[in-house]
């Protein structure tokens, strides 16, 4: 195991970025830059050995800061939405940036996304980023205080572990907002990939993508994914929910609460042979198809298409401030969050 640094570059106030690299006995790499706390690139060998790059994602710190859907970011303190981009917590109302539609908070208007992050190697195989948001920052309560641990082991498991302490009782809620083509960020759809999540409900939302109350089965609906099937076998059925976001981008419930590291699902590329694993502590995942992506050039100058990438965002639910019947992520001043998150990678 070895972990090396390189410069990644500047930000416009002169800070400089850095690149930290992971890298495994296999040769499998996972790069972090200090940007975000964001997976740039995650290298796997492929089932005729060549190596892919299965993160979309930049290769400059200006495209980062100019043309980014969060790919690979940390989002913090609460990521997905919030209705109404406002909170209210011990009888106190909180104003967030309204940064979708001048109406919902999404992704906490990247407070946590966009920062220079400090880096440390506590170990050869692992690398922890920190970060300190200040009273108020985006609206929120408390100086937050945020460490997420990268760690690659020997038989090509990536976890992320995130520890978080606020000043303030306030609403903790973080996740990675990595998208995943695991034939490679260059290589065209991820239709074809299969998908298992071990997810009996999911989450439906209003035009604002905001829940409207409580979940659904996903029994006899295209959100069922607990047998695997092609992402793009239902993607265009004729279902509400699918129209009113333009494709999967939806919450599904993996548990009641927080529990012990779990495997929720996993997906397959048949033509790389290439699968993912997912684990984690957290009661809820975001699947999201990438539906918005529109063709902005990432790495290499190659457009990053509709549907080039898929996220499973592991987290609390979205919205949940707002809604008592979802798991609550209401941490009291000084009261810890912990949560883990694995993505396992191996061949089929
Ligand atoms: C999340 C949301 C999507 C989209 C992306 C960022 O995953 O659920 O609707 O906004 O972030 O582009």
């Amino acid at each position: 195991m070895s972990v090396t640094r390189e410069s990644f570059g500047f930000m416009p106030d002169n800070t400089e970025i850095f690149k930290y690299i992971i890298e495994n006995a296999c040769g499998t790499e996972v790069h972090i830059i200090t940007l975000g706390a964001t997976l740039q690139s995650l290298f796997f060998a492929d089932k005729n050995g060549v190596k892919r790059d299965v993160l979309l994602g930049f290769d400059t710190v200006e495209d980062y800061l100019e043309k980014s859907n969060y790919q690979g970011a940390t989002v913090g303190p609460f990521c997905n939405r919030i209705g109404g981009a406002s909170i209210d917590i011990g009888g106190k109302h909180y104003e967030l940036v309204a940064n979708e539609k001048g109406v919902t908070s999404l992704h906490s208007n990247g407070e946590f996304s966009f920062r220079p992050w400090k880096a440390i190697v506590p170990d050869a195989d692992c690398v922890e980023l920190s970060y300190v948001s200040p009273d108020g920052e985006g609206g929120f309560p408390g100086e937050t205080k945020v460490q997420v641990l990268f760690r690659l082991s020997q038989d090509n498991k990536l976890s992320i572990r995130y520890h978080g302490v606020s000043t303030r009782d306030t609403f903790l809620n973080f996740t990675n907002h990595a998208y995943f083509n695991l034939n490679g960020y260059d290589a065209g759809d991820i239709l074809g990939h299969t998908l298992r999540l071990n997810a009996d409900e999911f989450t439906p939302v209003d035009e604002l993508s905001i829940p409207t109350g409580g979940n659904l089965p996903v029994e006899g609906t295209p959100f069922d994914f607990r047998t695997a099937k092609p992402i793009g076998l239902e993607i265009g059925a004729d279902h509400e929910q699918l129209k009113m976001t333009g494709g999967y981008d939806h919450n599904f419930k993996l548990a009641d609460g927080p529990r012990e590291l779990t495997e929720i699902g996993e997906a397959v590329s048949p033509e790389s042979g290439i699968k993912m694993n997912i684990y984690t502590t957290l009661p809820a995942v975001q699947f999201y198809a990438g539906n918005f992506l529109n063709g902005k050039t990432g790495k290499a100058g190659k457009p990053m298409e509709k549907r080039s990438g898929f996220c499973l965002e592991t987290q609390y639910f979205p919205d949940s401030p707002h809604h008592p019947e979802f798991p609550s992520c209401l941490f009291k001043a000084g009261e810890e969050y912990e949560s883990e998150t694995v993505y396992g990678f191996g061949l089929i």
